[in-house]
């Protein structure tokens, strides 16, 4: 090990904390919005109503969770789980890039809600949505968007979610959640794989009373193929494809469908390109091997997989690969269902992260949600089921997400974010590399495209040390995998939000 000088945590959270509050009392808050007024009020803010975001991290507690945060936690407990919950946050205060907990601390948000807000937080725009009445009618009305969605509904699905659609995926099923995407483009590939078999024929009577009762023919015998380290939600369904972590799936009946070995690659990349190769090619065998193996209980009617594994550990794969899975799909006659859940929206600096691939047509479908703000999934026309409830729930969506997402596509051309992405994000990048040889016994394998960025830890342990201390600086990051930290920014995040982690990071390492 590397002898370095030592800081107690304790310390370099003191002197920080002392550092910001004596930059806050200089004035060094840089007020976002003209002179301090919320864009949504129309008097003048009452000084504890300022939003802006501040040069760096503000501590005001001793620790992160303050006490406020505890005694919530407390009072939260009593009425629901709260075992997750980290802190208590003050929505109203926070901004940009930092999120202001209950104790008055502001943190840089390096993980925006399990990346899930392209705009940071209050974004002025999407602060003026809901002041158009026309707009704040489509809020509190939801429709049961099966059923009787609103008239203007068409248009909005075209001009803001097929604006952004994947090329050559020409259709939409609009969902809530990530889950719930991922969960009903499952019963799409089934519902299509079906009907390849039937022709032109109707579901026969015992297809229809098996269906009743759980059981073949009319509950198909089929099964989705999934990765090792990917992680597709948490419904029934969708855990049969998640693999993760034990504790998300315990206890709960699963489908024994198979299971192939994602690509584990050696880092630095350009350095490693025989080694990776190969794992390519061993990993698209087993693929191959799993699809059409009859030890396989049930036949395997798509593939789903993550551009780049999020939970699993920011596992990255390559071009070569996933064209190699789309041929298997190809020749298999199975379909090639990519989760951009939250790879999507820009974060990788195109808006899906699939498009770095340069696959010779699209996916057959892509699932999204997080920064779309509503889920759902783009589809080829051969996905569309004949029969109406086939496909179905009672919101499929929520028009008023979409009204936040046309801002947020604006936001992103009008502000140029993809290239700042692109910019920022090697800047970003560049900064991990080097505090990675800076600090080679703790780091290692620094990756992934845009903001969607990761690096591993020598182990768990540290790791996790590294975060907790991370957060009593002011900062929050996410961890993925064993031993990983992600980053997942928003798109708003600057070089000056890169140099005040980078600055705060290299001094958490130093004390470790
Ligand atoms: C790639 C991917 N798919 C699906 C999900 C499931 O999301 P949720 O638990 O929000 O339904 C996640 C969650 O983070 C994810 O990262």
């Amino acid at each position: 090990m590397m002898r370095r000088r030592c800081f107690p945590t304790k310390q370099i959270c003191r002197s920080t904390r002392e550092f910001t509050q004596r930059a806050f009392r200089n004035s060094r808050y840089i007020p976002l919005i003209p002179h301090g007024i919320h864009p949504f009020s129309t008097k003048s803010a009452k000084s504890e109503d300022l939003v802006c975001e501040p040069k760096e991290p503000v501590l005001k507690s001793k620790d992160i969770p303050g006490p406020k945060s505890i005694a919530l936690k407390k009072k939260l407990e009593t009425i629901q789980a709260a075992g997750t919950v980290e802190f208590f946050a003050d929505y109203g205060k926070s901004f940009g890039n930092y999120i202001c907990d209950v104790d008055g601390n502001m943190i840089l948000d390096i993980f925006t809600q399990k990346s899930t807000l392209p705009l940071g937080y209050n974004h002025p725009k999407l602060l003026k949505v809901f002041q158009n009445e026309q707009n704040l009618k489509a809020l509190i009305n939801r429709p049961a968007l099966g059923i009787t969605p609103g008239k203007d509904w068409p248009d909005r699905l075209s001009s803001v979610l097929q604006s952004v659609a994947p090329k050559g995926l020409s259709k939409i099923t609009s969902m809530m959640c990530s889950s719930c995407s991922n969960e009903n483009a499952y019963k799409a590939i089934f519902i299509w794989y079906q009907n390849k078999l039937r022709g032109d024929s109707c579901p026969s009577e015992e297809e229809k009373k098996s269906a009743m009762q759980n059981k073949p023919p009319g509950s198909a015998n089929l099964s989705i193929l999934s990765f090792k380290g990917g992680s597709h939600g948490n419904t029934l369904g969708t855990l049969s494809t998640s693999h993760t972590n034990y504790i998300r799936k315990l206890d709960y009946p699963a489908f024994e469908w198979p299971v192939a070995r994602f690509p584990k690659y050696k880092y630095p990349l350009d350095k490693n390109q025989a080694f990776n190769k190969k794992e390519d090619k061993d990993r698209l065998r087993e693929v191959k091997e799993l699809v059409g193996s009859s030890a396989c209980k049930c036949p395997v009617a798509g593939i789903i997989v993550e551009p780049i594994q999020c939970e699993g550990g920011d596992n990255e794969a390559s071009e070569e690969f996933f064209k190699g899975l789309q041929t298997i799909c190809k020749e298999k006659e199975i379909a090639f269902l990519v989760d951009e859940v939250q790879t999507g929206g820009g974060i990788t600096g195109k808006f899906w992260c699939h498009e770095h691939f340069n696959l010779e047509g699209p996916p057959d479908l892509v699932t999204f949600s997080k920064k779309l703000q509503m889920g759902g999934f783009f589809h080829k026309d051969e996905f569309v089921a004949k029969e109406p409830y086939r496909i179905f729930n009672t919101w499929m969506g929520d028009p008023s997400k979409l009204l936040l997402l046309e801002e947020i596509i604006h936001v992103i051309e009008e502000e140029k974010l993809l290239e700042n992405v692109n910019q920022t994000g090697a800047y970003f990048k560049e900064g991990l590399m080097s505090i990675e040889k800076e600090f080679k016994d703790l780091l290692h394998s620094t990756r992934g495209r845009g903001f969607f960025l990761a690096i591993t830890c020598a182990n768990a342990a540290t790791r996790d040390k590294i975060v907790v201390t991370l957060k009593r600086v002011g900062i929050q990051v996410g961890i993925s995998g064993e031993s990983s930290i992600r980053f997942r920014p928003a798109l708003i995040f600057k070089k000056e939000h890169v140099d005040v982690f980078l600055d705060r990071f290299r001094k958490v390492l130093k004390c470790l």
